[in-house]
């Protein structure tokens, strides 16, 4: 084979060998083999030859021909597969990595403690039922026994929709309507939004919750509101809480009470969060005033009942030992998901 040729065979040879990939591959083959390739040149030059020279030439150029194709096509396949190799390690899961957690939602704080409150006194024989939060003055005041203009009303500042209707101030409207609904016995829980309207700070909000309690039946007495309230307290809040009963005024009971537990977080000895005083006040109690009863069809010299109403926001806050009220309704996620 004359030098010429020896020498192309031999770059060839070494410039396959170099490249690492199919394009770079296909790039030689088009310098040696395209149309205008260095190859293709020469097999062009066979016809413009001396006829002695010819055969020769002819067969020695055919032959680096066919090498090339030869040499080009089992690299090729080489480059090939190793591509397919690489493809599939690159795509291989490893089983043995831990899972990424997908980001699960969670319920409400206030949420997770009604469910909690619930939970406890649906074990203890009570159902549940739902009101409005849009109300009607009747429900809202008159049939609880605030006459109009009296200023029982002022306790609790009110958002009107319009001369009758308001954002209920409390959820004791419900117990109008359960009774409405049903006779005695009748021993319901009544959870759910309230609306004032109060300032915003970090002490009050012009939304909040309550749930309220009441059972009306024949011989209901006070002892029974006491040994309820205690049982379910204890059961939430721990065997060791006690309680007390302060008198108080509320439209629609009589006798009305505050009722005291001994502070959650010092247990009754004395903090910042009960004032010293070892007492957090948590809800409003009493006998459901006769009164009430006329209102839904009752007959009062028969049936006695209790009724309760408990706040749940300024728990939870004595609980956790939260200072400002407005983080419930901020959806800050990074509050909401301590809980
Ligand atoms: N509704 C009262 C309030 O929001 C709380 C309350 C007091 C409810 C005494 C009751 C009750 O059922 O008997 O201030």
């Amino acid at each position: 084979m004359p030098d010429k040729l020896k020498q192309i065979q031999g770059e060839l040879q070494a410039a396959i060998q170099k490249c690492a990939d199919l394009r770079a591959l296909d790039g030689i083959r088009v310098k040696y083999l395209g149309r205008k390739g260095i190859i293709t040149e020469l097999l062009k030059q066979i016809g413009t030859m001396p006829p002695n020279e010819r055969r020769d030439f002819g067969r020695q150029v055919n032959e680096l021909k066919q090498h090339a194709a030869d040499a080009i096509g089992s690299r090729k396949a080489e480059l090939e597969a190793a591509e397919a190799e690489a493809k599939v390690s690159q795509e291989a899961v490893d089983v043995t990595l831990p899972g990424r957690r997908p980001i699960i939602g969670r319920k409400h704080i206030i949420t997770q403690t009604l469910d909690e409150i619930i939970g406890i006194l649906k074990g203890m024989g009570f159902a549940v039922a739902y009101g409005p939060d849009l109300e009607t003055d009747y429900y809202n005041y008159e049939a609880l026994n605030f006459p109009p203009d009296h200023p029982a009303r002022d306790m609790q500042d009110t958002f009107w929709i319009d001369e009758t209707h308001l954002l209920r101030t409390h959820t004791s409207p419900v117990q109008i309507r359960v009774m409405e609904q049903m006779q005695p016995p009748v021993r319901v829980i009544m959870p759910g939004r309230c609306f004032r309207n109060e300032s915003i700070n970090v002490r009050s909000h012009v939304m909040f919750h309550q749930i309220e309690g009441l059972y009306v039946d024949e011989g209901v007495t006070f002892g029974d509101l006491k040994g309820t309230l205690y049982a379910f307290l204890q059961t939430w809040l721990g065997t060791d809480v006690e309680i007390r009963f302060r008198p108080s005024y509320f439209p629609f009971t009589e006798p009305s009470a505050e009722v005291d537990v001994t502070c959650i977080l010092c247990k009754g000895s004395g903090c910042r969060v009960c004032k010293h005083t070892g007492w957090l006040e948590l809800l409003g109690a009493g006998m459901v005033d006769p009164a009430l009863y006329s209102y839904v069809g009752y007959d009062p010299e028969r049936y006695t009942g209790y009724a309760w109403g408990l706040g749940i926001e300024r728990l939870v806050m004595m609980k956790y030992g939260i200072e400002d009220i407005r983080v419930f309704f901020q959806n800050d996620i990074r509050f909401l998901e301590q809980f």
